[in-house]
């Protein structure tokens, strides 16, 4: 981490104070039991974070760092490079299109163009609501069943546009 770095994660953490909710605070502790030491429950407990605070911020690597007893570093260092820990405000939903070999020869890249029409946005943006951001990803395991995307945790498959119609008009 730069200079530059550590300075706007202390400028930000100095500023902000942002805690688990009680129901987070028990899954922390469920976490750390089952971990031999803290540092080794840095990818669950972030996981944890992008569920309650929704976007990693340099404040909540902070956090993070504070109940694991690390350097900041350390965490920015992990969350720098897993694309999952998103450092930007994401919408309600995030849609990730899978776009590795199977998925595209099956036809990714129309499910990625009848999205972004049907959204009016292009990959790596979200709805002007802040409703849904849509994203492009590598192989998400179901090869089998390309093409496909995830929308948060839930996997949808042997996609058409009619289905991807159905799944867009349904969320919430
Ligand atoms: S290539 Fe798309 S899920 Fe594997």
């Amino acid at each position: 981490m730069n200079e530059e770095t550590t300075t706007a994660i202390n400028e930000e953490t100095a500023s902000g104070t942002i805690e688990f909710s009680g129901e987070g605070l028990q899954e922390l502790e469920e976490i750390l039991q089952c971990y031999p030491n803290k540092k080794a429950a840095m990818l669950p407990v972030l996981h944890l974070a992008r569920q309650e605070f929704k976007t990693i911020t340099p404040e909540v690597m902070q956090y993070v760092a504070g109940l694991l007893d690390l350097d900041p570093i350390r965490v920015f260092d992990v969350v720098s490079f897993y694309t999952l820990f998103p450092s930007e405000k994401e919408g309600q939903y995030v849609i990730q299109v899978c776009a590795t070999l199977s998925c595209d020869v099956m036809g990714a890249r129309s499910v990625v163009n009848h999205i972004e029409k049907k959204l009016g946005i292009e990959v790596g943006q979200t709805t002007e609501d802040g409703k849904i951001t849509l994203k492009k990803v590598e192989c998400l395991g179901s090869c089998g069943t390309a093409p496909m995307m995830q929308i948060n945790d839930d996997y949808y498959e042997n996609l058409t546009e009619e289905r991807i119609d159905e799944i867009l008009d349904g969320l919430e």
